[in-house]
C-alpha cells in the first residue's frame, strides 16, 4: 500500500500543503503566496505574514487533501517546518500539523526548512547519485552542502552576510525595480549588457567556501549615487536599468557558480543539485549546465515550484524520517535557527 504523507510550510511568507506518495509522487501542492502583503514594505513583516497565515492554513491543508483526493485518516504521517524561520510563522503550522496528528493518531514529523530544500532534489529526481554537492540559495538562506545520501547532510560553507535572494530583493529597491527583487532583476536583465558596469565578486580568498553579497550591493549603491552614497538618486533610462540589473545580476550568479565548481574541485561528487528561490534563476540555471568543471556530473535543477518554499519537499522529507522511525512528539518546538548538519541523522 502507499505511503501518503502531508507537508506543511509556512516558515516565511508562503502557505503551502501538499501530499507526496511514496516520496517520490506529488500528489497535490497547494502554495499561497503573501507577496503581495509585504510587497510595499520591500520585504516580510512577522506579524502581518503569521497573521495571513493563520487565515490561510486550514483552507490550503483541505485543498490539498481535495487535490489528492483524500481525507486525512489515510495520511500515514503529517510533516511541518519546524526550523529555520520566523518564530509567530512556523508556530502556526505546527499547531495545525499538531492538532490533526493528535486528532488522527498520525505520526508528526518535524521538519528542517533548509533540508527540506536540499531533498527537494530527490523528489525531482529519485535516481539522484550521491555523494552530491547541493546549493541552496533564496531570500533567507545561501549555502553549499554535502549530500552524503538522502537525509545525510554536511554543511560546506554558508553566507557571512547576506543571502543571494537577499541582496538581489535590496538590488532591485536601488533600481526601483519590483518586489520580490530576483525575478524582477532577472526580467530586467534581459537583453542587457552584463559588462557595462563594473561590480566585485567577493570570494572570500582562494579556498573559502562560504559566500558574501553584502559588498555587491554596496557597490551598487555607491556606483548610482557616488562613494558614501552621498549624491541623490540618479534618474535611470531604461538602458541604464537594464544594464544594471544584467550586471549585478551577472556578479551574484558569477560567485554561486564559482563556489560550485571550487567545492566540485576539491569532493568527489557525482551529482550536483539546486534549490531555493533563487535556483530557479535562468541564468545561473544555464551556466550550471554550460560550466567546463561541472561537466560530468548528474545535474538536477529542479522545476520552479519544487525550488521555491512549497509543502511537497517538507511531504518528501517526512517520507523519509517516517521510514527511519524519527518522529516528533507534540512538544516539537519551533526553532529561528537552522541545523548547521545531519551527518547522522536529519533532525
Ligand atoms: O526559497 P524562497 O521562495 O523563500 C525563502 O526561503 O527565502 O526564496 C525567495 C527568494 C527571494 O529573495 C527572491 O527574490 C528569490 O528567491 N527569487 C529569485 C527568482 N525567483 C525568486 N532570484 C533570482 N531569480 C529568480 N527567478
Ligand atoms: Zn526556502
Amino acid at each position: 500500500m502507499s505511503e501518503l504523507i502531508l507537508g506543511i510550510e509556512t516558515s516565511c511568507d508562503e502557505t503551502a500543503a501538499a501530499v507526496v506518495e511514496d516520496g517520490v509522487r506529488v500528489r497535490s501542492n497547494v502554495v499561497h503566496s503573501q507577496v503581495a502583503l509585504h510587497e510595499r514594505w520591500r520585504g516580510v513583516v512577522p506579524e502581518v505574514a503569521s497573521r495571513s497565515h493563520t487565515q490561510r492554513i486550514l483552507p490550503i491543508i483541505e485543498q490539498a487533501l481535495a487535490d489528492a483526493g483524500l481525507r486525512a485518516e489515510q495520511l500515514a504521517g503529517i510533516a511541518v517546518t519546524h526550523r529555520p524561520g520566523m518564530v509567530g510563522c512556523l508556530l502556526v503550522g505546527m499547531s495545525a500539523a499538531k492538532a490533526l496528528s493528535w486528532l488522527y493518531d498520525i505520526p508528526l514529523l518535524g521538519c528542517d526548512h533548509v533540508q527540506a530544500h536540499i531533498h527537494a532534489a530527490f523528489l525531482a529526481d529519485p535516481s539522484m547519485p550521491t555523494p552530491a554537492l547541493a546549493l541552496i540559495a533564496s531570500g533567507g538562506h545561501t549555502a553549499l552542502w554535502l549530500v552524503h545520501a538522502p537525509g545525510r547532510t554536511e554543511r560546506l560553507g554558508t553566507t557571512r552576510d547576506d543571502a543571494a535572494g537577499e541582496a538581489l530583493d535590496k538590488g532591485a529597491a536601488l533600481l526601483g525595480l519590483a518586489y520580490p527583487g530576483g525575478p524582477a532583476i532577472e526580467q530586467a536583465a534581459s537583453g542587457g549588457d552584463a559588462r557595462r558596469f563594473d561590480l566585485p565578486r567577493s570570494l572570500l580568498g582562494p579556498d573559502s567556501l562560504d559566500f558574501s553579497f553584502s559588498g555587491v550591493k554596496t557597490a551598487l549603491l555607491y556606483l548610482l549615487r557616488g562613494p558614501g552614497a552621498l549624491a541623490a538618486p540618479p534618474v535611470l533610462s531604461a538602458e541604464d536599468v537594464r544594464d544594471y540589473a544584467a550586471c549585478y545580476q551577472q556578479a551574484v550568479v558569477d560567485v554561486l557558480v564559482t563556489k560550485l565548481a571550487r567545492a566540485v574541485q576539491r569532493l568527489p561528487v557525482r551529482a550536483l543539485c539546486i534549490g531555493g528561490g533563487v535556483a530557479r534563476n535562468l541564468l545561473l540555471r544555464q551556466q550550471i549546465a554550460a560550466h567546463p568543471q561541472l561537466q560530468g556530473l548528474h545535474l538536477v535543477l529542479p522545476p520552479g515550484e519544487l525550488c521555491a518554499d512549497n509543502g511537497a519537499m517538507v511531504a518528501a522529507l517526512g517520507s523519509l524520517l517516517l521510514r527511519q522511525g524519527q518522529h516528533s512528539g507534540l512538544d516539537l518546538d519551533a526553532t529561528a535557527t537552522a541545523q548547521t548538519g545531519s551527518k547522522a541523522a536529519v533532525r
